[in-house]
């Protein structure tokens, strides 16, 4: 008897106050529960529950166990303190240490709000630092390679597994503030660590709300919604009412564990600068490998990260291709430095000293037998990871340098001279459009090939 009471009367005592508010207006009575948060922002549409948090790090068994196979998001306050980065990482500091471009390049977003079809460039970091406080840009990049070494790997993460090839990849999220994303999922498991400012993450939690997801991330091949992030039109979309949500409100220094799959929409307050880590869900994780307290020295440039890996091995595919396809084989060293140098290699060492030494140290790279010949064999043999990525370096080193020469453009004509694919630390081509020095076929076959090693991984 008390239970039917409670059921059929606590509604009506909590429908009472919006009853008696709407008073002047009855028509509307039965829509007007249905309609919270209409053309308000994401999350509140419904209530806002905190999410569980800890002080410092948990254990990566503890974290892999209660959080990550439990698909329970998590905020660790202060975690991103233990990083020297988070005391080091001055816009000064950031600014004299970025290298020249294009090695110092990171990809921009040019609306704070993001929509997905705004659009995208890249320009060297030290620019960026200089423009971004009055600018409405936001760096979505990976973390530049000089700055690895000041980001210590969060704890729960410090794991054989993770270490050595476990995670994918790194970003860094820079701004001066107000950014807003699109109501998203990521198909990558997450830990994103607060460096400067604030941020705020509402949260839906999919597996609760399957159906409703569902329709809410309407563009599914990409994972996000269409919907206005600042203004959910509830009455065109009834997927977003009825919903609970969760909030993750982050501090400078504070790192959060965002499962994946968990919809999500950032916000981010005050000069913002995150680093986050990605990685693929699996179904278990093997722990024996995971460290049993912090240690400080794992820093992200100890780590593999497959993503890296995996584009230094198809970069060096490509330079390889692109490369025999170009030179008359065998070829010695200094003849390979007469192509490279289109026939001036005297007066380009005189101009540019560096430039031998980054040509000679391409082909080292590529003389697998270091017997002083480039040949078919060594063209096409079978690339071990330790190749490629010697081989992207070796690149990368000696485009850096005839990018140098085009920047200093005095009245040496360099842009005849050959650039590789594979130039910047981000992995994106900053180069492509320079791929004109290959013939029409020339590249269709390395595109050809480049889809086929793709197939092969
Ligand atoms: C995305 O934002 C840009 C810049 O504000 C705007 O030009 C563009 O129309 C927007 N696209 C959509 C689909 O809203
Ligand atoms: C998410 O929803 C599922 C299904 O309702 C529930 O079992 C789980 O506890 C929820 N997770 C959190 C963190 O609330
Ligand atoms: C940008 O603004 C922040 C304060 O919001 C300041 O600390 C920083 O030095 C500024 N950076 C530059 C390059 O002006």
């Amino acid at each position: 008897m008390l239970h039917r009471f409670v059921v059929v009367l606590l509604p009506l005592l909590l429908l009472l106050p919006l009853l008696v508010a709407s008073s002047e207006s009855p028509s509307e009575d039965a829509t007007a529960s249905n309609d919270e948060g209409h053309l308000k922002p994401f999350g509140q549409q419904g209530p806002l529950h905190p999410i569980d948090s800890v002080d410092g790090f948990i254990t990566p068994e503890e974290f892999l166990t209660n959080y990550v196979q439990a698909n329970r998001p998590l905020l660790f306050r202060g975690g991103a303190k233990v990083s020297p980065a988070f005391e080091k990482w001055t816009d000064a500091y950031l600014s004299e240490n970025t290298p020249p471009r294009p090695a110092g390049d990171v990809f921009i977003e040019h609306n704070k709000k993001e929509n997905r079809s705004q659009r995208y460039s890249y320009i060297h970091f030290k620019k960026f630092l200089s423009i971004y406080n009055t600018s409405d840009i936001y760096m979505v990049s990976e973390v530049p390679s000089f700055l690895l070494k000041d980001l210590v790997v969060p704890f729960p993460l410090q794991c054989k597994y993770f270490v050595q090839g476990g995670l994918d990849t790194h970003v860094a999220w820079f701004s001066s503030g107000g950014t807003s994303s699109v109501i998203h999922y990521d198909d990558y498991e997450n830990v994103n660590c607060l460096l400067r400012g604030r941020k705020t993450l509402v949260f839906l939690n999919t597996t609760r709300y399957a159906s409703q997801v569902n329709s809410i991330i309407d563009k599914d091949d990409r994972g996000y919604s269409s919907a206005d992030s600042d203004a959910i039109d509830v009455k065109a979309r009834p997927e977003f009412s009825g919903l609970e949500f969760h909030l993750a409100e982050m501090q400078a220094g504070d790192c959060l564990y965002i499962p994946n799959y968990w919809v999500h929409q950032v916000r981010s307050f005050d000069n913002n600068l995150a680093v986050n880590l990605w990685w693929t869900k699996r179904d278990s994780y093997d722990t024996s490998g995971c460290g049993k307290i912090i240690d400080p020295d794992l820093r992200f440039s100890r780590v593999l990260f497959a993503a890296r890996l995996k584009a230094a091995r198809d970069d060096a595919y490509s330079i390889r291709q692109a490369l025999a396809s170009n030179l008359k084989l065998p070829v010695s060293q200094l003849e390979f430095l007469d192509f490279l140098s289109r026939g001036d290699t005297q007066s380009l060492s005189s101009s540019y000293p560096d430039f031998p030494p980054a040509a000679a140290a391409l082909f080292e790279s590529l003389d697998v037998n270091k017997d002083g010949a480039l040949t078919e064999e060594e063209f096409k043999g079978k690339m071990k990871l330790k190749t490629g990525r010697e081989i992207k370096a070796a690149a990368t080193a000696y485009n850096v340098q005839v990018f140098a020469m085009h920047e200093a453009a005095d009245e040496k004509d360099v842009s005849k001279l050959p650039k590789l694919l594979a130039t910047s630390d981000s992995g994106e081509e900053v180069f492509t459009p320079e791929r004109t020095w290959l013939t029409e076929e020339q590249r269709k076959s390395i595109e050809v090939a480049e889809k086929s090693s793709k197939d092969e991984l």
